[in-house]
């Protein structure tokens, strides 16, 4: 007697449906179907089951914030670090645990049961990184969060930046951020590229740097990373978040790039809302769109992974935590629309996050832990042109969340017409 079955299922890959069986919080048979009998069954109906989305850039500490103080007038990525540098003395335990919580509640109706969060500290309280530590704790039952030393204030441009860098990884804090383009000069954002990926080598941690987020063609610190992880080693510990500089480089110049890159075995994350809305700000006709290469970095072989980066916070007003948007704001931004693309933009919400995240036992397999959600949609591509909804969302063999069908009833005539907007 098993404790559940997923009945129907389409998956990925599969020409045809699939029975899921769970026991003990694991998949212990994917098959076409399954004799046995269970405690409780679902039907999914051909709907599309997949594994849990995860977000492989975020911040959780500054999310719902939006408008305190003030709200970023010029949109654009320092008035942001400017009014989250206003807020943060004003910060308090509760206030932040609140947010945080809230936010979370979102992400688990959305299916996204993974998410890594950059947290600032650069605060000397180091008041975030306690709150999202005990945050980590409290949900972990339901939700895996991985947390970055982000030094957002640059990690020599701030007094104390490394000091308070080492405190927070001492706290507990798992992966090494870092923010070269911010730092003083282009020297100073290399030193300190240098620095954290020495001590990620010394620590034996994985790295995550937010990476040339500019629109400066000559930015170059994404070369200067790819050589220290060559250098030491680093060859998948090491993400280069953001990359925005890359749209506007040299294109030699990015021939010679991604090679080294592949080589080097980094990772690179795209956050396609936060780019299209803060790049190109400074441009006035025509408009660069500033999101990074993905295209050619998939077909160079490295593997790429979508954040959702920001939550109404002081850069961005917008988003419910739903990756399927972020995916289909990649879809578009990106040009990637072709069927077989959209199974390679759902990857980056799903697998290819994992992979950055460094998961184990990811995916609908057999002897994972049963985590997985059904959408209301039978592919790829309709689960991002629908944003679907999340009709179950699963952790550990336990429906944690219900979601509703997006339906529609019209009134035009005698009938009521049915929408059902999958075709
Ligand atoms: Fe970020």
């Amino acid at each position: 007697m098993l404790d559940h079955i997923i009945r129907r299922a389409s998956l990925i890959g599969a020409d045809q449906v699939h029975d899921i069986g769970i026991a003990d919080d694991r998949f212990v048979e994917i098959s076409p179907r399954i004799e046995a009998d269970a405690v409780e069954e679902t039907n999914a109906d051909g709907c599309l089951v997949v594994p849990p989305f995860v977000d492989a850039h975020f911040h959780l500490d500054a999310a719902l914030s939006l408008g305190q103080p003030t709200l970023n007038q010029s949109g654009t990525l320092l008035e942001g670090i400017q009014i989250w540098a206003a807020l943060k003395p004003s910060l308090n335990a509760a206030a932040i645990k609140e947010r945080a919580m809230a936010l979370l509640h979102w992400s688990i109706a959305q299916g996204t049961l993974i998410i890594r969060s950059h947290v600032d500290v650069t605060d000397p309280s180091l008041l975030a990184v306690e709150v999202l530590l005990e945050v980590k704790k409290e949900m972990s039952r339901w939700i895996d969060l991985q947390l970055v030393a982000f030094p957002q204030d640059g990690l020599l441009r701030c007094p104390d930046g490394r000091a308070l860098l080492t405190r927070a990884l001492d706290l507990g804090v798992e992966v090494i951020g870092g923010i070269p383009h911010y730092e003083r000069t282009m020297a100073q954002g290399g030193e300190s590229i240098t620095w954290l990926c020495e001590l990620a080598e010394k620590r034996g941690l994985l790295v995550d740097m937010h990476c040339d987020e500019s629109d400066d063609p000559l930015s170059r610190h994404i070369e200067h990373l790819t050589a220290e992880t060559s250098r030491l080693g680093l060859g998948g510990r090491v993400t280069a978040s953001h990359l925005t500089s890359m749209h506007s480089m040299d294109n030699y110049y990015v021939s010679k790039l991604l090679p080294l890159m592949a080589e080097s075995g980094i990772q690179a994350v795209c956050n396609p809302l936060i780019n299209i809305h803060i790049q190109g700000r400074h441009d006035t006709y025509p408009k660069r769109r500033g999101l990074t290469r993905v295209p050619e970095l998939l077909a160079a072989g490295i593997n790429v992974a979508f954040g959702h980066d920001c939550v109404m916070d002081p850069w961005y007003p917008m988003g419910t935590h739903d990756m399927l948007e972020v995916a289909h704001m990649g879809a578009h931004c990106l040009q990637m629309m072709g069927a077989a693309q959209a199974e390679e933009l759902l990857a980056m919400v799903t697998s290819r996050g994992a992979a950055v995240l460094n998961q184990q036992d990811y995916g609908i397999r057999k002897g994972n832990p049963a985590d997985c959600v059904i959408l209301q949609a039978s592919d790829a591509m309709q689960a991002i042109r629908l944003r679907a909804a999340r009709l179950q969302v699963f952790r550990r063999g336990r429906i944690i969340a219900h979601g509703r069908p997006r339906n529609s009833e019209l009134h035009l005539g005698a009938a009521p017409i049915e929408i059902d907007f999958r075709r």
